[in-house]
C-alpha cells in the first residue's frame, strides 16, 4: 500500500559543477532535500551552500562500486530514502579520431560516463526497491481507482546522456559518443526491468550547454570553434544549464508518471 509523500529527496552526481549544480539548485527551489555528490568534494560543498533546503555533500567516484554504494548508504542514513536521482557525473575527452585515441582514454571515458551510470543505477535501484511506494497527491486520483492502485512510486531516475548519443556527431570523440549511446541503452533496459516496481528511468540528451566542461573544451579548440558550434543550433545559441535542469526536474517529478525509458532532447532544434 502506498504512503503519502513527505519532503522528497533528490540525489545528484556531478553536482559540483555545470548541469549537475544547476539541477541541485532547481531541486532545492522545488522543495527537495538534496544529496550533492561529486568526485570534487569542495565543489559539491560549494553547491550545497547555494541551496535553501536541507542537504549534504558527498564525495563519490562513480567508477568505483564501493564509493557509489557508500554514497547511497550515506544518503539513506541522512534522509531515509532516495526519491529521485540524476546521474550527471561525466567527462569529455579531446577531439581525435578512433585511430588517434589512446586505449586508456577510451577506458577512462567509458568508465566514468557508461560504467559510472551503470553503478549508480545498480545501487540507487537496489535502495529504491526497498522503499515503500509513495503517492504525492492521492486526492487527485481518488476517482480513478485502477490508476490509483498502481500509482505508488518508489523512485525516479534521470541519466545524463547527450545529443551525441543519438547519432553521428562529426568532430566529437567516438569514445564520448559511445559512452552517451550506452547510457541510452542502460536507461531503456532499466526502465523495462523495474517498471512494475514503480521505478521510472529516463534520460536527457542536451546539445552544447554552457558549463565549465564546455569552457575546457573551447580552451583547447582551434579559433572559430565556438562560432561553428553555435551555428549548428537552430536557436543560434548554447543551452544554459538551468534549461537542462528544468527538464530533469520535470522528468523526475510526479508530473509524468507514465513516462519511462524515454530520452528528452534539450537541443534548441538540433
Ligand atoms: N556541457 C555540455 O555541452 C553537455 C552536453 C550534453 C551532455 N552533457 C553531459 O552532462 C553531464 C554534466 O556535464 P557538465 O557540462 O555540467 O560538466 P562539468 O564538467 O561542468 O561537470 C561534471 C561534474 O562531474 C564530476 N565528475 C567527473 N568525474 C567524476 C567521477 N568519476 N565521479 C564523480 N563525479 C565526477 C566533475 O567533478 C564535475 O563536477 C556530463 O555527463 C556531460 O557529458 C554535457
Amino acid at each position: 500500500m502506498a504512503t503519502i509523500r513527505g519532503k522528497p529527496v533528490a540525489l545528484v552526481t556531478g553536482g559540483g559543477s555545470g548541469i549537475g549544480r544547476a539541477t541541485a539548485v532547481r531541486f532545492a527551489e522545488l522543495g527537495y532535500s538534496c544529496v550533492v555528490a561529486d568526485i570534487d568534494e569542495p565543489s559539491a560543498k560549494e553547491t550545497l551552500r547555494m541551496l535553501q533546503t536541507p542537504g549534504i555533500a558527498v564525495q563519490v567516484d562513480v567508477t568505483m562500486a564501493t564509493s557509489v554504494e557508500a554514497m547511497v548508504t550515506t544518503a539513506v542514513q541522512h534522509f531515509g530514502r532516495i526519491d529521485c536521482a540524476f546521474n550527471c557525473a561525466g567527462v569529455v575527452t579531446k577531439n581525435a579520431t578512433i585511430v588517434d585515441t589512446p586505449e586508456d582514454e577510451f577506458d577512462r571515458v567509458m568508465g566514468v560516463n557508461a560504467k559510472g551510470v551503470w553503478l549508480c543505477l545498480k545501487y540507487e535501484i537496489a535502495q529504491m526497491l526497498q522503499q515503500e511506494p509513495v503517492m504525492s497527491d492521492p486526492a487527485k486520483w481518488v476517482d480513478k481507482p485502477d490508476v490509483c492502485r498502481f500509482r505508488g512510486v518508489r523512485g525516479s531516475i534521470v541519466n545524463a546522456s547527450s545529443i551525441t548519443g543519438l547519432g553521428p556527431a562529426p568532430g566529437i570523440n567516438a569514445s564520448y559518443c559511445a559512452s552517451k549511446a550506452a547510457i541510452l541503452g542502460l536507461t531503456q533496459t532499466a526502465a523495462v526491468e523495474y517498471a512494475k516496481e514503480g521505478i521510472r528511468v529516463n534520460a536527457v540528451c542536451p546539445a552544447v550547454t554552457a558549463t565549465p566542461m564546455l569552457d575546457r573544451v573551447l580552451e583547447k579548440a582551434p579559433p572559430g570553434t565556438e562560432e561553428n558550434l553555435v551555428s549548428k543550433h537552430p536557436v543560434g545559441r548554447f543551452a544554459a544549464p538551468e534549461e537542462v535542469a528544468e527538464a530533469v526536474c520535470w522528468l523526475c517529478s510526479d508530473a509524468c508518471p507514465f513516462t519511462t525509458g524515454e530520452h528528452l532532447k534539450i537541443a534548441g532544434g538540433l
